[in-house]
């Protein structure tokens, strides 16, 4: 979604913002801005349609941009179509305030009304112009007074950044359930959207929470709560390299990402088994509350809940306890059966996607204890929960997410080993051989990813197919889903995951020669049944790319037209492997149609608009 970048020091601010802009791309734009203070002419806004390449030719098209203070903004369409006039930021009538903004404002269309019948004219369809216009409205002398106002006035979720020619020495930030961060540097201030546009100037940061305020000039940050009394912020140090941030001579972050999997799992598990046990420090799951538990209620959106499908068969069958997969944007207003001995197991790679953040806090109100899986260390997400696992994938800059869901997924696996040995409900036998195989995982996804000419082989076979549809059973399934996301998201083709045992119960009428379908059927115990399946398609003249394990190879293989396979592993791990050919078929696939695979069309990293 939008990205938001701000400086304020003794350097020139303009190629600051248009690298940090280039950094934050990744999380999805359609259009892109900067606004200068240049201390001759003024507040200087330019802003286009297209990508942040378009907007540097504009710059320099214009001898650049002269200035120490500036915001830029990178635009994901909401409130009018994307085009140069809907960019940010936008200003106030008389040029005096400029801003960004990220998130909506539910309450513009009435606001824009009241301000349009005092003789305010509008310059864009977006709801972000009337934040430019309140502010000068209520604007007598002093920006702080005229923000506080603003907030108290406006409805809905925003990243603001503000800049006011009155006071061009300063930067102003606001924030509500849209993220911002401050970062600290000698002789200079930045606000960002997330850490990955500043990690190049400062590793040190603060989150500014719902209702504060920052003002930030070259040397001081003041932070203030909505009714502009001091707040202290606690500092934090960012450990993340700028190199995870660059592709490494990849083509592609998303191949560099999928490459990256047995470290970034390793990374993950690795710290805490111990002495052949699991250790989730400071997470509050004695066995007293686990034995009182009545309901583990998962709470995602996207990849992140395809992760809560497969936990849901891991941690049923582990822990007997009744597990609840709900998609965020349906949780919130489903009026859920929570009570305080649910845990809300939360999953989020950015930590910032509203939907989750709203279930999280609807969780919370009903009494819920809320664990999360969180990649962005110090999100609002992770800031919220009552305890936070994180995933050690490092940042994940492809829209399409690879490693962060395998670490989730092996987050997941920590969790019910570490539950089933607090609640007994494993044997010693079987908790041994799951945590032996949950640490082989790494090596085998090496395996896996050595495979990788085979699935491009297989992908330039089946590119050309117009439709595609993924069956599996049990944990197959949950990938299935996962691989038919990210199939379609970067290659833009059709495309469905069904269980496997469903088919016949409508969609089957849509199999018919030529269509692709991809078996995913690792699982052991339904195996014969997936292939029952397997069979009925391909008498309807499905082509069936197959995909299981190296000692089904040949039972698969006297089926279906081609297989992939994975090293055998337990059940409860399977996803961790099988999601990798998923993973790679798309990849190639999209490589293939030319589409531009970090950047998909309409989609965004980091999803913070409902
Ligand atoms: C798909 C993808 C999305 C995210 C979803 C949730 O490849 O990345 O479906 O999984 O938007 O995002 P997070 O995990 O950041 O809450």
């Amino acid at each position: 979604m939008c990205g938001i970048v701000g400086f304020v020091g003794k350097k020139e601010a303009t190629p600051i913002l248009l690298e940090g802009l280039r950094r934050l791309e990744y999380r999805g734009y359609d259009s892109a801005g900067v606004a200068v203070y240049d201390p001759e002419r003024g507040l200087q806004v330019v802003k286009t349609k297209g990508r942040i390449q378009v907007l540097a030719d504009q710059v320099a098209a214009r001898g650049g941009l002269r200035g120490q203070v500036g915001l830029g903004h990178t635009r994901w369409a909401t409130h009018g179509a994307p085009s140069d006039v809907n960019s940010h930021p936008h200003v106030s009538e008389n040029g005096r305030i400029a801003v960004v903004h990220n998130g909506i404002i539910e309450n513009y269309a009435e606001i824009k009304e009241f301000l349009q019948s005092t003789g305010v004219h509008f310059a864009s369809e977006t709801d972000t112009e009337v934040v430019a216009q309140l502010l000068e409205y209520y604007y007598h002398g002093n920006i702080l007074d005229a923000v506080t106002k603003v907030i108290h006035r406006i409805q809905g979720a925003y990243a603001l950044g503000i800049v006011c020619a009155d006071c061009p020495d300063r930067l102003i930030a606001a924030r509500k359930d849209s993220p911002l961060i401050l970062g600290f540097g000698e002789g200079f201030h930045v606000l960002a959207s997330d850490v990955t546009a500043v990690i190049e100037h400062t590793r040190e940061v603060c989150y500014l929470d719902d209702g504060e305020i920052a003002e930030l000039t070259a040397d001081h940050c003041w932070v203030y709560d909505a009714y502009l009394r001091p707040v202290e912020k606690e500092r934090r140090h960012v450990d993340w390299e700028i190199s995870a941030a660059e592709k490494g001579g990849y083509e592609h972050f998303m191949l560099k990402e999928i490459m990256e999997q047995p470290k970034a799992v390793r990374d993950t598990i690795s710290p805490r088994i111990q002495d052949g046990r699991v250790v989730l420090d400071g997470v509050e799951l004695t066995p007293e509350y686990l034995k009182n538990l009545d309901k583990i209620y998962i709470i995602a959106c996207g990849s992140s809940y395809h992760v809560g499908m497969a936990a849901k068969y891991t941690l049923e069958r582990m822990l007997r306890k009744p597990v609840e997969v709900a998609l965020a944007s349906e949780f919130r207003y489903c009026d859920p059966i929570v009570t305080p001995h649910t845990l809300a197991l939360v999953i989020s790679q950015s930590g910032e996607t509203i939907d989750t953040l709203a279930g999280l806090r609807e969780a919370r109100r009903l009494g819920a204890r809320v664990l999360s899986i969180v990649n962005v260390v110090g999100s609002t997400i992770a800031r919220e929960s009552d305890n936070v696992l994180y995933t050690w994938a490092g940042p994940e800059i492809a829209v399409a997410t690879t490693k962060a869901y395998s670490t989730q997924l092996a987050v997941v696996d920590l969790i019910a080993l570490y539950c089933a040995g607090q609640m007994g409900t494993v044997s010693r036998a079987e908790y041994d051989a799951l945590l032996a195989a949950l640490q082989a995982i790494p090596e085998q996804l090496e395996t896996v990813l050595e495979r990788r000419e085979e699935i491009q082989y297989l992908a330039s076979i089946y590119f050309n197919h117009p439709s595609v549809f993924f069956i599996g059973r049990n944990m197959d399934y949950a990938v299935g889903l996962e691989g038919s996301l990210k199939l379609k998201e970067i290659s833009y083709l059709h495309s469905e995951a069904y269980a496997a045992g469903e088919l016949k119960h409508g969609t089957i009428s849509l199999i018919e020669p030529g269509t692709l379908v991809v078996a995913v059927a690792g699982c052991g115990h339904v195996f014969e049944k997936t292939m029952s399946n397997v069979v009925e398609v391909k008498s309807r003249g499905a082509d069936v790319l197959g995909v299981t394990v190296d000692s089904r190879r040949e039972a698969m293989g006297r089926t279906v037209d081609h297989v992939l396979t994975v090293p055998d592993t337990e059940t409860a791990l399977l996803p961790s492997l099988e999601v990798v050919p998923m993973q790679l078929f798309a990849y190639y696939v999209a490589l293939m149609h030319g589409c531009d695979i970090d950047k998909p069309r309409n989609l965004a990293k980091s999803v913070t608009v409902e």
